[in-house]
């Protein structure tokens, strides 16, 4: 039997992670979160002082090797074999992640990474082109989004952190969506045979029900 993929796409901060992760529970499937690999990228060349302006050659792709662990609810994120799980969530990643995503050597280089994992796997995948670019052919796709206030306001209590204030949390949320939805390749944009769900006013158990009911409705 071929391996099912189901895709769940949508805006920065939806729930998107929580919700394939819990896909992945019900399913018994492995979960990939795409734009894990792209903050990993992300994290080596800041830390290799290369500049999202660069050009980012072959040979320096071909140091950079990330491996997603799925096991006990948690994902693991390694780069170079070292767990950055934590440390790709930072602020620097995030205000610098989707200038990086723009290049078409990094999400060449990401697909790759996806399409592999696909081969011999049921997939849950988390992204913003996983339905449109790198699965089209994807047997499930959901499509999150949701107020981007309430959005800002889920993130801030998750990060828990007084120093870090609300808008500018909302203002990077607005931002990255912003920079994912007009780039020119592999847009942020729902698929055609997508299923949308408007988060804002739905808990987690909500949301989940709706997307077991309509994988179980198909
Ligand atoms: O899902 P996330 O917020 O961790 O993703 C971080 C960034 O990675 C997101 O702002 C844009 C990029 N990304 C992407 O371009 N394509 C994907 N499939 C997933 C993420």
């Amino acid at each position: 039997m071929d391996p099912v993929i189901i895709a769940i796409d949508g805006e920065a901060s939806t729930g998107k992670s929580t919700q394939a992760k819990k896909i992945a529970e019900k399913f018994d499937y492995n979960y990939r979160d795409s734009g894990a690999y792209y903050r990993a990228i992300t994290l080596y060349l800041i830390q290799n002082n290369i500049n999202s302006n660069d050009n980012i050659s072959q040979s320096v792709l071909n140091q950079i090797s990330i491996e997603q662990v799925y096991k006990d609810k948690k994902l693991s994120i390694y780069l170079n074999g070292n767990d950055v799980t934590q440390k790709i969530r930072g602020f620097k990643v995030s205000v610098n992640v989707s200038n990086f995503a723009k290049k078409p050597e990094i999400r060449d280089f990401v697909y790759e990474q996806l399409r592999s994992s696909a081969k011999s796997n049921s997939l849950v995948i988390d992204g913003r082109d996983i339905g449109t670019v790198v699965f089209p052919n994807a047997t499930f796709k959901f499509f999150l989004l949701a107020d981007p206030k309430i959005r800002a306001e889920r993130r801030h209590k998750q990060i828990n952190d007084k120093s870090v204030k609300l808008e500018s949390i909302e203002e990077e949320i607005i931002l990255r969506d912003n920079t994912d939805s007009t780039r020119k390749i592999a847009p942020l944009k729902k698929a055609d045979d997508a299923f949308e769900i408007d988060v804002t006013l739905l808990t987690i158990e909500q949301v989940f029900e709706k997307i077991l009911s309509k994988i179980k409705s198909q």
